[in-house]
């Protein structure tokens, strides 16, 4: 079962184009859709440092624990588990983690389908014809409500996947992020430039930069934490895949850092386009998740240049969305052609279109399925929900203490050590205490607060 060798694995080409890749994973909708409706409601720049420590403390080291567990194995994370204890029930660790691939992947591929829709919107320009958030949250409702149109996207975005991941792993999933990163960052910073130089845009930086510590709470941290999760694309195994595919002579700590650094800087700067915008537009900055979909249309349709401003913030927003659905359906895809030895053709075909009929209640929550709730909740929302706020945490609590107690640092180290790749004091004491004791005990509170009423 286990095919370290199994040829239709495939590896990265570069360092550069792993680290983009993994920096692809990561920045996504959870970064430019959900980060800056969040700040909005939790009090700006507060917000914002408490998410940083969560990103440094928790993020960080996971990340480093799920690159070298990947590296070690060159496995798909229920291989990975499997061949460091085999028989044992940390393999379910892995298996939540596949599982949790598919359900995001799900629900994400809805999501990354609106964003399409919206690309092709504010090309002919529908989107930009609104003059209060109130209006365009209406078009945004008639068009996620409208069966066919919803599909149509859905389908659309799960193919451009499935188009990508069939290539493989060097020229499909590498070289899609060799072309899409750098043209999200360059399209990131003509935003802001716009945004910055609106009449009235310093009130948002204002917002945005000088912290209301009156807005937090207990419940703030858990958000923060959660949100830290989701973008860093942890606890499910995405990191030890693409870990899986790194050679011995890879830097595993550089690069984690530059994961980090990567998608923590987008989430800031997506901020630093969106609050000076919505501040000059005297629109507000708590608008909740139709913050994108809603407020930014509005803004769109005032502003000098709205038109194309409002094609490359949805094109961006769509690339985003893209490279982390590949790496959704990647973490699937390894799985059944590790464990099971079908080659990479059938897995990712039967993976896609398992993925997106399984979606289809979800695309549908929001129009011909939006009355069918169980405890007041859609399809969507329990998809979202166990994913995201059960699957997540816990796959990310129990990876460290696998790695701090199970697997053990002491292993840990030596793979990270590999190839004179020195992992030097204070950092490796400082993140063997982070992952053993910090990590867990963090990572467990917010899911107990989660799972207790
Ligand atoms: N990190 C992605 C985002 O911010 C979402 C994601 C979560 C991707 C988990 C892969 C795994 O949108």
């Amino acid at each position: 079962m286990k095919t370290e060798s199994n040829n239709q694995r495939g590896f990265w080409g570069s360092r550069l184009g792993f680290i983009l890749a993994a920096s692809g994973s990561a920045i996504g909708l959870g970064n430019i859709w959900k980060f800056p409706y969040i700040v909005g409601e939790n009090g700006g720049g507060a917000f914002v440092l408490i998410y940083l420590v969560c990103i440094f403390v928790i993020g960080t080291p996971i990340m480093l624990a799920e690159f070298t567990l990947g590296r070690k194995t060159h496995l798909n994370p229920v291989g990975a588990f499997a061949s460091l204890k085999p028989k044992s029930a940390f393999i379910s660790i892995g298996f939540m983690g596949v599982l949790a691939g598919f359900l995001i992947l799900s629900f994400y591929g809805v999501v990354g389908g609106w964003t399409f829709a919206y690309v092709v919107k504010s090309i002919t320009g529908s989107v930009l014809s609104f003059t209060t958030p109130k209006e365009a949250g209406i078009f945004f409702g008639d068009f996620i409500g409208n069966t066919g149109e919803a599909l149509f996207y859905h389908a659309l975005f799960m193919s451009v996947c499935i188009a990508i991941v069939l290539r493989g792993i060097h020229g499909g999933i590498e070289r899609a992020c060799d072309i899409l990163m750098p043209t999200l960052v360059i399209f990131l910073f003509l935003l802001m430039i716009r945004s910055l130089t609106l009449d009235g845009a310093m009130e948002g930086v204002a917002f945005y930069l000088s912290p209301d510590f009156s807005k937090i709470s207990a419940n703030t941290v858990l958000i923060a934490l959660g949100q830290a999760f989701f973008s860093l694309s942890l606890g499910m195994g995405c990191m030890i895949t693409y870990g899986s595919y790194l050679s011995e002579k890879e830097n595993l700590t550089s690069s984690t850092v530059y994961v980090v650094m990567f998608d923590t800087m987008i989430a800031l700067l997506v901020g630093m386009v969106i609050f000076p915008a919505v501040f000059a537009m005297g629109l507000e900055p708590a608008e909740g998740p139709s913050l994108v979909f809603s407020v930014l249309p509005v803004v769109f349709t005032n502003m000098p240049m709205g038109h194309i401003v409002s094609v490359i913030f949805f094109t961006l927003l769509a690339i985003a969305a893209i490279t982390s659905g590949i790496s959704l359906l990647e973490v699937v895809v390894a799985y059944f052609i590790d464990q099971r030895g079908w080659e990479r053709k059938k897995a990712v075909l039967i993976v896609g279109a398992a993925i997106f009929a399984f979606g289809i209640p979800s695309g549908l929550s929001f129009g011909a399925m939006a009355d069918v709730k169980l405890a007041d909740m859609t399809f969507f929302d329990h998809v979202d929900n166990l994913a995201s706020n059960y699957l997540l945490p816990l796959g990310g609590m129990l990876t460290a203490v696998f790695v701090g107690w199970v697997w053990g640092t002491q292993n840990a180290h030596a793979e990270i050590e590999k190839h004179e790749n020195k992992f030097k004091f204070p950092w490796a004491q400082c993140w063997e205490f982070l992952i053993r004791y910090i990590t867990p005990v963090a990572v467990g509170i917010v899911f107990l607060a989660k799972v207790l009423p």
